[in-house]
């Protein structure tokens, strides 16, 4: 699939079959994600995989979308590393693209993904969940796995309405 192509197809995946993604095929999204850009590449993001059902369980207490975090194979919490830290708008800028990075490889292998942000109104209280250092921020939470059911079609505005003029 070629990369347009791929941005093209991605959406969000909601429901997902029971069949795990394998080690292997996890780390190909993570080395995407290690490849983004970054302000004077520093590369400030972290991720911890989730794949045990007692974490995803505890993690899927703290969202409104809990269904999803239960219903994916794997999660994958998206970090701000503040010791790696120089610019917040730009490091958070960075990670979010690290994330887009990963929704993309993971889709390119047949994989869904969910980026999931409402949990983050509550990261504070899922960095202690999760024992995470204190340096860490969660940016967000990427649930993965096989899709499964319908995928909706994408909706996006025209691009005449996205195009500024002075
Ligand atoms: C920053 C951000 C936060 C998001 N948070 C959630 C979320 O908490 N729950 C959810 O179901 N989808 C979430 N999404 C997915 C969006 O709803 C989705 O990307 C958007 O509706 C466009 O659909 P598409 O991804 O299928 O193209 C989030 C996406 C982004 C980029």
């Amino acid at each position: 699939m070629d990369m347009i192509e791929t941005i093209r197809k991605r959406r969000s995946v909601r429901e997902f079959s029971e069949k795990p993604p394998d080690e292997r095929t996890i780390m190909k999204t993570l080395e995407a994600a290690r490849w983004a850009p970054s302000g004077l590449n520093n590369q400030p993001w972290r991720f911890l995989v989730v794949r045990d059902t007692e974490t995803k369980e505890g993690l899927a207490g703290f969202t409104k979308y809990s269904g999803i975090i239960l219903g994916a194979p794997v999660s994958i919490i998206a970090c701000l590393d503040h010791d790696s830290s120089y610019n917040r708008d730009k490091d958070v800028m960075a990670v979010g693209a690290a994330i887009q990075n990963i929704l993309l490889c993971a889709c390119s292998l047949g994989l869904g993904t969910c980026w999931l942000g409402e949990i983050i109104n509550r990261k504070e209280e899922v960095a202690r969940y999760l024992k995470l250092a204190d340096s860490l921020e969660i940016m967000a939470v990427i649930a993965m796995g096989y899709p499964a059911g319908n995928i909706e079609d994408g909706q996006r505005k025209p691009l005449p309405e996205l195009l500024l003029e002075q």
